[in-house]
This record gives structure tokens, sequence and C-alpha cells, in this order.
């Protein structure tokens, strides 16, 4: 028994001992020279995705649909580190739902350096609403950009990684990815098809050198919920306080490069009762399912 209470001992000294060597390790210069194209960049993760990449030394392809953000951020990279040995960042405007025009504008994306290093799908949009008043044009909308528009891109790319036998595919999904939880039905669905696509993917690619991660954030101070969809369709324009209360972005984005160093498969960044709440559904199914039924009626109530 006291064996066991040692290595156990020993075994947590470890783990806590290299959580602490990976937050100290230094992000400045880690991926010289990598080509690395990121959806969603205008806004929120994406963003200080691109300041931590751009800083690390990537060369970065900035994608979102809104080319006059892409742009401020672009500036913003340059300005802010011009003393930094790096790359201009390359704009491309792109929409996760127009299925037509992905397949090309991911081609462009692959034109500009000959190849891309690191994917990292982080393009998204959240939604607020009751399944029964949900549109189905509203369902779409959210799958499309979370899941189908998201696997499109990563199939045009995944051709050249895999002939090179080299690269990242690196998907920002949720906490919600894993866990359902009630009036965010479309979303949650479309973070679980994404790990899904995700953990099918990665065997497949294994032999070519292709690493697949997925990364959960918990609550992110950003605009999501502001950007979010509801029911009909339209935007939500509202704040979540639990987001307005989540962990900063530029932190996140720190969190997210050191998962891509360590070709993490699976991890989810969050506060520790999200944590608890994940073990809770995988330990305890009956116990979690009557939480979600007493928060749907707390939700249901509060309207
Ligand atoms: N913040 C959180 O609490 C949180 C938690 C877990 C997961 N996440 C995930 O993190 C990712 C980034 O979200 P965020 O928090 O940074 O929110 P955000 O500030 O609203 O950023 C969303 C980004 O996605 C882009 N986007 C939205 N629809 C698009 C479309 N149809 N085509 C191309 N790009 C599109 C937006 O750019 P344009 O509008 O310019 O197109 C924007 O750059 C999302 O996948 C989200 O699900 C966020």
């Amino acid at each position: 028994m006291t064996d066991f209470y040692s290595l156990t001992l020993i075994a947590i000294i470890f783990y806590v001992a290299f959580k602490f060597l990976v937050k100290k390790r230094n992000l400045i210069n880690c991926l010289p020279n990598k080509v690395v194209l990121i959806t969603g960049a205008s806004s929120g993760i994406g963003e200080q995705l691109a300041h931590v990449f751009y800083t690390a030394g990537c060369r970065l392809i900035l994608c979102a649909r809104r080319k006059d953000e892409l742009e401020r951020v672009r500036k913003e990279l340059l300005q802010l580190y011009s003393t930094s040995v790096t790359h201009p960042p390359v704009v491309l405007t792109m929409d996760l739902t127009d299925m037509e025009s992905i397949k090309k504008q991911a081609q462009q994306a692959l034109d500009i350096h000959g190849h891309i290093d690191i994917l990292i799908n982080n393009g998204g949009i959240s939604f607020f609403g009751e399944v029964t008043k949900t549109q189905f044009a509203a369902d779409m909308n959210v799958m499309m950009t979370n899941y189908f528009g998201t696997v499109e891109l990563t199939k045009t790319i995944l051709p050249s990684m895999r002939k090179r036998k080299s690269g990242k595919i690196v998907c920002i999904s949720s906490v919600l990815g894993k866990l359902s939880v009630p009036y965010r039905s479309p979303y949650c669905a479309s973070k679980h098809a994404l790990e899904a696509f995700c953990n099918a993917l990665r065997a497949e690619v294994y032999d070519d050198n292709v690493k697949v991660t997925i990364i959960s954030p918990g609550y992110v101070a950003t605009k999501v919920a502001y950007n979010s969809v509801t029911s009909s369709g339209e935007k939500f324009n509202k704040e979540d306080p639990f987001v307005e209360k989540g962990v900063e972005a530029s932190e996140m984005a720190k969190d997210i490069l050191r998962a891509v160093l360590n070709d993490e498969k699976d991890v989810m960044i969050c506060e520790l009762y999200i944590r608890l709440a994940y073990w809770c559904k995988i330990f305890f199914p009956r116990l979690f399912y009557l939480i979600l039924i007493k928060r749907a009626r707390d939700f249901a109530h509060e309207k």
C-alpha cells in the first residue's frame, strides 16, 4: 500500500514538473519559417493565434470573411513586432459556408508558399436557442461554418501534406464538443462532429506523418457570444457573462501553441469545474443528465 502511495506521489510530482516546464518554454521563434493558415483570424482567439504564431517565426496566411479586420490584424502584427525576424502575413478572404469557393481559396493558399505546414481550423460561430424553435437555416449555418466548411478546407489542404509526409492539422473545438448542453444544440452537434472527424482522420494520416490536434477550450473572453446566431438565424448581439469572465484569448493562444509544439492529440483547456463535469458524464452519467435537466429548466424559467 505504501508503495502505491509513493508511486502515486512520484507520478504527481513528475506531472506537475512536466506541466511547469511546458509553461516555461520560450515561444519566441520556436517555429521558424513554418507556413501557418489560420481561419477566423479576424478576431478573438484566431487574432491572438496570429500574434503567437507570428512571433514564433511563422509565415502566416490569415483567413476570415471580413477583409478590413484581417488587414487590421496584419497591420498590427507588422507594427508591433517590426524588430523581430518575421515574414509579412498574407490576407485571404474565405467564407466557410461557401463550399464552392473554399476549394479555390485553399488552392490559392497553397500556391502562396507552395505548401502549408500547419492548418489551424479556428473559424466558427456559436448558437443560443431552443431546439423546437430553431429554423433549419440556423442549424445549417452553424453546421456549415463549424463542420462542413472546416472539413472541406481540411480535405483540400491534406493531399499536399500527405505528399510531403509532413503537416499538422489543429481544430479549435470546444468543451461543448465533449459535453452537450441545453439551448446550444447545433453548436454542440457541430463541435462533436468536428471532434469525431478529427479522431478518425488522425488514425488515417498517421503513417503520412500528419498530426491532428483537437483543442477544446472552456470560456474565452471574445465576441463569440455576441456573434452567435439564434433560433431565427439572427445575430444574438448580446454578451454572455460566462464568456466575458473567461480566460484572455492571448493566454488561450499561447496554450494552443504549446499543445501544437507537443503534438497533443486531444486537449481540454478549461476551468476545473468543466473538467469535473466531463468526468461526471463518464463515471456518473445519470447524475450528469439530471444536472442538465435542471439546467434546462432553469433556462426555461429565466426566459
Ligand atoms: N470564446 C469562447 O468562449 C470559445 C470557447 C470554445 C471554443 N471557441 C471556438 O473558438 C473559435 C474562435 O471563436 P472566438 O471565441 O474567437 O469568437 P469570434 O471572436 O467570434 O471569432 C470567430 C471567428 O470566426 C470567423 N468566422 C465566423 N464565421 C465564419 C465564416 N462563415 N467563414 C469564415 N470565417 C468565419 C470570424 O471572422 P469573420 O466574421 O471575419 O468571418 C472570426 O474571425 C470558434 O471555433 C469557437 O467555436 C470559443
